[in-house]
């Protein structure tokens, strides 16, 4: 078969790390036969710098015409101190709601070769972690009206609303129940609904949907008390879903707790088969063009798009037992090493799972 992908390399360590991936998906078409099509577009501060736009026509339009988009990431101090509008994170919010990607998912997975790199209790974590957060993408305060204003009392002010509908709370949830089907089926709906109207809002639209579908167990928590519970007992979540702003917060505690954000994926899905699929970590400018940053997150994006958007789940499979292979033969990149493990830098760790995919 043939598969358009958009691949977005971005900034910083993102062309490293989605070289090795675009690699490992070339080794994979190779073995089951599949051409991959790859089309690499700008975004971020490389975008930018080329054509004055963080997300220049052409990518959205390139994106819109693949079966799926791989991203690195986008961001570095060389655009920090351009105004709000023209920063390479406007990238991302244009992808998102133009491909209609409202539901971002984030599987916290600790690695058993990795248990020792995982920062809490070993007795809190010998049953292993897994942990999904489902975050909503295109709504809330990240795309709610903001601005500036003045107060005669206050002086200078500055707003940013948090604003969501059923519709949105009723697409995202239904993502949640949907996953935590196929894993452990709880369901943990996060929210501030103790202060916020919208978390009221948010609260009774998820407490309507579990009413109408038993087959999910779900139960709600403030987000303060969701963050200390991530860290005192993560293993009573399965699914958490949650708002924007929160699903951000969350999903880089839920990842910490991991060991390495360097090692998780992620995939940002709407009602269309076609995803965006990207590494949880940023940009990481400081060790940006020394081959040390660790492509297994973005090449386990990419796992998560062939199984997602292209539906090649034995390919998959394929690319998650060959990082597990590297992994328990001893190979890791700097940012997961331990003593006693071999060191490889990014080239080095991409040719090991490629080798080990066969
Ligand atoms: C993420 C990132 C982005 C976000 C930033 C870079 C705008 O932190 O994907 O989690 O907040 O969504
Ligand atoms: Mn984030």
């Amino acid at each position: 078969m043939n598969y358009k992908i958009a691949v977005i390399a971005g900034d910083g360590i993102g062309p490293e790390v989605t070289r090795e991936t675009v690699e490992v998906l070339k080794t994979i078409g190779t073995k089951y036969g599949h051409n991959f099509t790859f089309s690499h577009v700008l975004a971020g501060g490389c975008a930018i710098d080329a054509t004055g736009q963080p997300l220049p026509e052409e990518t959205l339009k390139t994106c819109l015409e693949s079966d799926a988009v791989l991203l690195g990431a986008v961001g570095g101090p060389k655009w920090d101190t351009l105004p709000g509008k023209e920063r390479p994170e406007m990238a991302l919010f244009g992808l998102r709601s133009g491909l209609g990607l409202f539901a971002n998912l984030r599987p916290a997975i600790l690695y058993s070769a990795l248990k020792e790199a995982c920062p809490l209790k070993e007795e809190l974590i010998k049953d292993g972690l897994d942990v999904l957060v489902v975050r909503e993408l295109t709504g809330g305060i990240y795309f709610g009206e903001r601005g500036r204003g003045h107060d005669d009392r206050l002086g200078e002010t500055a707003y940013d609303m948090e604003v969501y509908s059923m519709m949105e709370v009723e697409r995202i949830t239904k993502v949640a129940f949907e996953m935590a089907k196929k894993r452990k089926g709880k369901v943990t709906s996060v929210d501030k609904a103790n202060v916020l109207e919208s978390s009221r809002l948010w609260r009774e639209t998820v407490n309507r949907m579990a009413e109408g579908d038993h087959s999910v167990q779900v139960d709600h928590m403030y987000v303060d008390n969701a963050s200390m519970q991530l860290v005192r007992d993560p293993n009573q979540f399965d699914v958490i879903v949650t708002s924007n702003l929160f699903g951000d917060i969350l999903s880089d505690e839920a990842s910490m707790i991991t060991g390495s954000i360097g090692m998780l994926p992620s995939a940002s899905i709407g009602s269309e088969k076609r995803g965006l699929f990207e590494p949880v970590h940023g940009s990481a400018p400081d060790i940006a063009g020394k081959d040390i940053a660790n492509p297994i997150a973005t090449i386990m994006s990419a796992a998560m798009m062939l199984r997602t958007s292209l539906d090649l789940m034995e390919e998959a499979d394929a690319i998650e037992s060959a990082v597990s292979k590297v992994l328990d033969a001893g190979y890791r990149t700097a940012d997961i090493m331990s003593p006693g493990m071999q060191k490889l830098g990014t080239k080095a760790m991409g040719e090991a799972v490629r080798k080990a995919i066969g």
